[in-house]
């Protein structure tokens, strides 16, 4: 494992987009897995900026977001799919048809089993980017008693509806439930990046990363990842 402690923010999103610009430069047809909440905010501005100076070509990539929520339409601001088109997709020159993100509309177990049957069939997952939820969710996996392998449908923490209500105008309006890449598929990509940043995610970041191994604390599994980078900052 690599950590970087980084001073603010804006060094932490600079730091992890270098990293995953170093990826596309060395592999311009990589595989990546991507992230949503506020965290990686920063990380897709980098990532546009490069585009936008012309030094930063897309076009050969393929990814893979983590979750979605359950239902939520695609065009719903709340929604994940929103957040990518947002925050990424629709400003850099990524292929639409490469662009995948899971589908909670129709048959959430089909649609789980073809999510990891082309995550395998791409060759797994270059570079996972990943933040990490104030209970050490990563992706969706909530703490429990067991890891779930493949892409699944879950039930969310009553701690993640209450830290994820501050993007909603009423708290019931958060969804339940959601669907997340699971952590075999995680622990499967090649390199992991974790970012996390800010006084509130120190002593969750610390537990996951030099406390015991545990599903109670799902980020704890990444110690066992050969190819772990976290870019941190405490402020
Ligand atoms: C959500 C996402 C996670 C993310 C977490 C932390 O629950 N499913 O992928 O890591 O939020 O979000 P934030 O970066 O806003 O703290």
């Amino acid at each position: 494992m690599r950590v970087y402690q980084v001073s603010g923010y804006r060094e932490m999103s600079q730091r992890a987009a270098d990293l995953i610009i170093a990826q596309i430069l060395l592999n311009p047809q990589s595989v990546l897995g991507l992230a949503t909440g506020s965290t990686p905010i920063g990380v897709y501005e980098r990532l546009v900026e490069k585009h936008n100076r012309g030094e930063l070509d897309c076009s050969g990539l393929t990814t893979f977001n983590l979750d979605e929520y359950c239902g939520l339409s695609e065009e719903d601001p709340q929604s994940y799919h929103y957040f990518m088109n947002s925050h990424l997709f629709s400003k850099v020159n990524i292929r639409k048809d490469k662009i995948h993100i899971p589908d909670p509309s129709g048959d959430i177990e089909k649609e789980c089993k073809q999510y990891d049957s082309l995550i395998e069939a791409h060759g797994g997952i270059d570079l996972q980017l990943l933040g990490i939820g104030n209970n050490g969710h990563i992706g969706f996996n909530e703490p429990g008693t067991v890891y779930e392998g493949g892409t699944h449908c879950v039930d969310l923490d009553e701690s993640t509806i209450q830290a994820n209500a501050r993007f909603f105008d009423n708290p019931d309006d958060v969804p339940r439930k959601a669907v997340t890449m699971g952590m075999k598929s995680i622990m499967l990509a090649k390199k992991v990046l974790l970012i996390a940043n800010g006084e509130a995610k120190k002593a969750i970041l610390e537990k996951s990363l030099y406390g015991p191994i545990t599903p109670m604390v799902p980020a704890s599994v990444l110690q066992l990842h050969p190819g772990l980078i976290v870019v941190w900052s405490a402020d």
